[in-house]
């Protein structure tokens, strides 16, 4: 693996974290300077600064994410973060981002590729949101968000979208846009009032108080890799 990737591993940085440190000169592998294009193998001695470093065990955290914590490590206006929440012994860090206001089913790893894959659009991640809007959507509405709408950065890709009441609707996407789905329905005149995500890759938040989490457990790891897999 990368030595960036490695480091990630271990919990000292994130990759990109990781390639500052290494471009200082201060991780060595088996005694020698590491480069950005250094792997590390099987049975390599890696240090920073002579501390040695070990990876950490792979761990899949989903959490019911509140409202009003934001999906960063830190935050510069010192706000609430997700990873706050999460005071797991890993150093896991959210897949994607939700917007500080929405609430749901959000998947945290230190699974460096995984958490790529998944929040790559090619990998077609489905994610499900249920949205209070303003007004009550008519059918041609919801069939111009079903068929993809024309947003300032590209028209959307095709929608699963239901009716769940009179002002809230569930949307299934796989994109993954800046405040995507706030700006789908504003397009179509009925801006969100509250967001929540449902589902993200099969994951529910079901039996999570919001500001709860839960490991996953190794068969919903699978899957998710599966969910990768069936999409390449
Ligand atoms: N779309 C949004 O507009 N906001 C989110 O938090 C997630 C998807």
């Amino acid at each position: 693996m990368r030595l960036n990737a490695y480091l990630a591993r271990t919990g000292v940085a994130s990759r990109r974290g990781a390639d500052e440190l290494i471009k200082t000169g201060r991780v060595r592998v088996n005694g020698v300077r590491g480069e950005l294009n250094t792997f590390v193998k099987e049975g390599d001695v890696v240090d920073l600064d002579g501390r040695l470093l070990v990876p950490q065990k792979l761990a899949y955290v989903l959490l019911h994410k509140p409202a009003g914590v934001v999906t960063t490590a830190s935050d510069p206006h010192g706000r609430p973060t997700v990873v706050g929440l999460v005071e797991h012994e890993s150093r896991v860090v959210p897949v994607g981002r939700l917007d500080a206001d929405t609430t749901g089913a959000l998947l945290l790893t230190n699974d460096g590729d995984l958490a790529h894959r998944l929040a790559h659009p090619r990998y077609e991640v489905e994610k499900v949101y249920e949205a209070d809007v303003e007004g009550e959507p008519w059918d041609e509405a919801l069939a111009r968000l079903a068929d993809g709408i024309e947003l300032d950065d590209g028209v959307t890709a095709p929608a699963h979208v239901r009716r769940l009441g009179s002002s809230r609707v569930e949307l299934s996407i796989h994109e993954g846009r800046k405040h995507q789905v706030k700006r789908m329905l504003e397009a179509v005149g009925h801006p969100v009032r509250r967001l929540h995500r449902s589902r993200y890759a099969g994951l529910t938040v079901e039996g999570l108080e919001p500001g709860a989490w839960r490991e996953l457990g190794p068969g919903e790891v699978d899957s998710l890799r599966q969910a990768i897999l069936r999409s390449r």
